[in-house]
């Protein structure tokens, strides 16, 4: 139905030593030529070894945060060009755990996103609301707010990335219904149709993220303005995400 190349993209979080990338060559082995892009966000210290272990392969790789600032007296963070240097051709901002663990505003992804698309980077914007915000009824008017908020004017449908994730589905095994899922896929789509026009707002991809797993994971792909999935746990284990590519690969 749509021409947006679907996109399997794994977070590992705070997770990974050196031997674990023994996963992603098994990951490529299992998935020589995909029908889906494949991207893995690993922790920082194993981004170079693993972009030079997938170079030659399907997995692109990617960043799970990076400062708004190029450079700088900033102990412990990590710059958008800094990933780029290491290999990655994405970076993941606005993550919820960034934004409860950190304090990250609207204001503060939106700086690090025109930061990181300086660098070349593209950038997978998360946005999603707590059970609280649900529970109130508020889900549409908290995702409308980050979207505006968070996503700079400057992007392009092939350089940024929406990934709708609650808050309450990360890490839960819960999963929104699957009607619940299209609905705020609808509404980001039509809000990025209305901010930056058909064009960019038909092409930019809108993942579904949260507790998706082997299990679930085809059902959601079946719904309509869902071009994907940000994948936590069950990224980590090759066993795990291969039959999720595999979904995905398909789906319409
Ligand atoms: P989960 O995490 O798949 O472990 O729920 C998803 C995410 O936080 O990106």
């Amino acid at each position: 139905m749509s021409h947006r190349r679907k996109l399997a993209a794994g977070n590992w979080k705070m997770n990974g030593l050196w031997a674990d990338l023994a996963e992603v060559t098994k990951l490529m082995e299992r998935h020589p030529d995909p029908g889906c892009e494949i991207l893995i966000c690993p922790p920082a210290t194993l981004l170079s070894r693993m972009s030079d272990l997938t170079v030659d392969g399907a997995v692109v790789t990617g960043g799970q945060d990076c400062h708004a600032k190029l450079s700088g007296a900033h102990t412990g963070d990590i710059s958008a060009p800094m990933l780029a240097d290491a290999g990655a051709e994405h970076v993941i901002l606005g993550h919820s755990e960034r934004r409860a663990d950190h304090g990250e505003t609207d204001e503060d992804v939106r700086a690090k996103a025109l930061t990181a698309l300086d660098a070349g980077l593209k950038v997978v914007i998360c946005v999603g609301e707590t059970l609280v915000e649900r529970e109130a009824q508020n889900t549409l008017e908290i995702i409308g707010g980050q979207l505006a908020g968070s996503i700079p004017d400057s992007v392009t449908g092939e350089n940024m990335v929406v990934a709708y994730e609650p808050v309450w589905a990360i890490g839960t095994g819960k999963i929104p219904t699957l009607g619940q899922i299209g609905e705020v896929h609808d509404f980001i789509r039509a809000r990025l149709e209305k901010r930056f026009g058909a064009g960019v707002g038909r092409s930019a991809r809108i993942l579904y993220g949260g507790s998706v797993k082997p299990g679930n994971a085809a059902e959601i792909f079946a719904v309509p303005n869902v071009d994907g999935a940000l994948v936590g746990g069950a990224s980590l284990k090759a066993d795990d995400f291969s039959p999720i590519i595999t979904a995905l690969e398909n789906s319409r």
